[in-house]
């Protein structure tokens, strides 16, 4: 097991990253279990699969320590990152009379975590909260760092928090039941630490990155492990993204919103399949600029394909223009004050804040990858 701390003054706290935690959680997160007194049950928000996988286990483990669990299960998908989930969950939450001196487990993905963290950051103006995230995509990113939220008409996580867990257990075995796409779609926000700031991981995952996505044990720790480490760096230098170190985690994701807005946020292309989409794009981009050796783009776009995860625009088939997909990041909630600021690279290993894209030379690059290929 891995024990990875996010260093925050006064709030800091742990990432553990290794098989068969949940087994464990009564031993590893045993303060926070005891700060309920008893006989109150542990409030655990779940979603449905992942209780329906691993509830059991977690069961065993608290009932080890005389605990019993309250469930609160939600429906898998965006959709239950919504007001009107919130609004259940904060009143079961008070129902239960949980205090600020509390923790509420969410087991799940990054829908479970992102929904159970916002509703514990305004309950009674915060109380505490443990991450058991159930998804590779959640365990390397959303369950660390702190940002939580619901989605609006208006677009996803527009409306949140920064509110740190007090715990991180990321257990690699609940990776076993996840489906493959998801699992490599997880792959991609993996990659994106190599590629944004680490070109060590990102030569070793070239080696060792198809073991990781079989789950082999040895790859995979590894891998989760030097991911949230990277996360946790970032997170302890720049919390609320304010200096535009955090901001380095969005690689790809500009890139990767458009696609996923123009495929209507849809089975089409998940979220993970977007951002290595996304930081192809984004390397291809910072070669056509000058800025990236042709080279390097190429490196990027055959780990993105070697993982099985999309590397060509063209092959999605949209049909649209470059204009389109611009004005889709126009509605990005990273945009700030009338600039669109790009993730763009330098070398492997070498990401920088870009504030000076012309956008319209952004649409003509894009016209021109969705005809290539
Ligand atoms: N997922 C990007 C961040 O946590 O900042």
């Amino acid at each position: 097991m891995a024990v990875i701390p996010v260093a925050l003054a006064g709030r800091d706290y742990e990432v553990h990253v290794g098989p068969d935690l949940l087994d464990r959680t009564m031993e590893l997160a045993r303060p926070f279990i005891e700060a309920l007194a008893r006989p109150r049950k542990v409030p655990v928000v779940a979603d449905r699969e992942a209780r329906r996988y691993h509830g059991e286990r977690l069961e065993r483990s608290l009932a080890s320590g005389g605990r019993e669990i309250a469930w609160y299960d939600i429906e898998p998908g965006e959709r239950s990152k919504s007001w009107a989930e919130l609004e259940r969950l904060t009143d079961w939450l008070l129902s239960l009379g949980v205090t600020r001196g509390e923790h509420v487990f969410a087991l799940g993905g990054g829908v479970v975590g992102d929904l159970t963290g916002f509703a514990c950051a305004i309950l009674k103006r915060g109380c505490g909260f443990v991450q058991l995230p159930t998804t590779l995509l959640a365990q390397v990113d959303s369950s660390v760092g702190g940002k939580t939220a619901i989605n609006t008409a208006a677009g996803k996580n527009l409306i949140g928090a920064f509110h740190q867990a007090s715990l991180v257990l990321a257990d690699l075995s609940t990776l076993e039941t996840l489906p493959p796409r998801e699992l490599r779609a997880g792959y991609a926000e993996v990659l994106k630490y190599g590629v944004l700031g680490d070109t060590a991981f990102f030569d070793w995952l070239a080696d060792h990155g198809a073991a990781a996505l079989t789950l082999e044990p040895e790859a995979l720790e590894h891998a989760v492990a030097t991911s949230v480490a990277a996360k946790a760096r970032i997170v302890a230098e720049d919390e609320r993204e304010t200096t535009g170190r955090r901001a380095l985690l969005n690689l790809g994701h500009t890139f990767g919103h458009a696609l996923e807005a123009q495929t209507g946020f849809s089975d089409r292309l998940l979220h993970g399949e977007g951002v290595a989409l996304g930081m192809v794009l984004a390397a291809r981009y910072s070669a056509r600029r000058g800025d990236l050796s042709s080279q390097d783009a190429e490196r990027i776009t055959r780990a993105v394909d070697a993982a099985g995860l999309p590397a060509e625009i063209a092959a999605l088939g949209l049909n649209c223009t470059g204009a389109a997909l611009v004005e889709h990041m126009l509605h990005d909630k990273k945009m700030a004050a009338g600039t669109l600021p790009f993730i763009l690279l330098r070398g492997i290993g070498d990401a920088y804040l870009a504030r000076d894209v012309e956008l319209s030379d952004v649409a003509a690059f894009l016209d021109e990858q969705m005809r290539a290929h």
